[in-house]
């Protein structure tokens, strides 16, 4: 029989390689395509052992890179699905210089969506973000709201990418499923709060230096909390060819001088925090959101874990990571 292959883009980093774990105990075979610009073998080294889990170097920008890395899990059985998670992951690097976002977010999804055409591979499921909200301040984000005015290049680029995969679903995709994370937290981390907030701290454990005045509120979900509600949204019988879901927990978040207070007395209480003036931590960062999840409520699905415990469990294993 034919092997069915899933094939997911961005897998050596963060979420990607939680979701394959998973996918592997779902009994696929996976194909990990990754340029290792933000990602690690490392993460990724105990599923590649088990013989269940391949993985191709390349920049899934590049149209012919693309089609060679499409080609080589071609050869290892039917490519069935696409998990696209391919992308830059950090927003202040994009504000900077508009070509990342457009490179890694956009470029990959064109790219991917070309080479799906081109090999009949009909269902896409799409790491997107609360990012293409904008800052809409206390308004209830639904998968309704709009318009849509993101306020970084990042989110512009996750915005493009929807569009272009709706337009893909018009012609030929069968399935194609958009998840909007909201900030996501655990191992092993790559980039964020606790992440940075922990790196600042190894190089200096008597200053914690917070980008903005603390007051940032965000909510937080936990990694394992987020692959299940993907492949429960995967998984679920839908009459609408796109299924668009918000993904995050029911509470209003956290502050960052919260997760600041948090981070310094697990690894450094002996710190002091050193605040910023201005209500946000970066151009482009989103002080304040209000996400609604109650669409993938009615679906059935519900977080194990709220923003607080998300966030204490991420410290613990961070700090693990980090050797702290
Ligand atoms: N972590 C979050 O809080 C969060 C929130 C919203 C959306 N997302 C989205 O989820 C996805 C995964 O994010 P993550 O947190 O695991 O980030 P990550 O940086 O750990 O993973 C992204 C992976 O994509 C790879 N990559 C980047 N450009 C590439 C290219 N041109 N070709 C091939 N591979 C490339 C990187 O090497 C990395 O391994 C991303 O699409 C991200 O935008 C993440």
């Amino acid at each position: 029989m034919i092997k069915k292959i899933s094939f997911v883009s961005g897998a050596a980093g963060f979420i990607g390689s939680s979701l394959i774990a998973e996918l592997v105990r779902n009994g696929k075979h996976v194909v990990v395509v990754d340029d290792l610009s933000n990602g690690s073998l490392s993460n990724i080294q105990r599923l590649l052992n088990t013989g269940l889990v391949s993985f191709y170097n390349a920049d899934l920008s590049s149209d012919s890179a693309c089609d060679d890395a499409f080609a080589y899990a071609s050869t290892l059985g039917k490519i069935d699905e696409v998990w696209h998670l391919a992308a830059n992951s950090d927003i202040p690097s994009g504000v900077s210089n508009i070509e990342v976002d457009l490179k890694d977010t956009f470029l990959t999804t064109v790219s991917i969506l070309k080479t799906m055409k081109a090999n009949e591979v009909r269902s896409i499921y799409f790491a997107s973000s609360s990012a293409i909200y904008g800052d809409l301040g206390d308004v209830l984000l639904t998968e309704e709201s709009g318009p849509l005015l993101p306020i970084s290049n990042y989110g512009a680029m996750k915005l493009a990418s929807e569009a272009a995969i709706s337009a893909a679903s018009e012609s030929y995709l069968d399935i194609a499923c958009i998840f909007r994370f909201p900030n996501v937290v655990g191992f092993p981390a790559t980039h964020g709060v606790i992440f940075d907030f922990m790196s600042r701290l190894k190089s200096n454990a008597a200053k914690l230096t917070v980008l903005g005045n603390g007051t940032q509120q965000k909510s937080y979900l936990h990694v394992s909390d987020l692959v299940s509600a993907m492949l429960f949204i995967a998984n679920s019988q839908s009459i609408n060819k796109i299924k668009l879901f918000n993904i995050g927990p029911i509470d209003r978040g956290v502050s960052v001088k919260w997760i600041a207070e948090q981070v310094i007395k697990r690894v450094s209480p002996q710190a002091k925090i050193s605040y910023g003036t201005a209500d946000r931590g970066w151009v482009g960062d989103v002080p304040k959101f209000n996400y609604s999840t109650a669409k993938l409520q009615q679906l059935g699905w519900q977080p194990l874990l709220g923003s607080e415990k998300a966030i204490l469990l991420a410290i613990d294993e961070i700090a693990v990571q980090m050797g702290m």
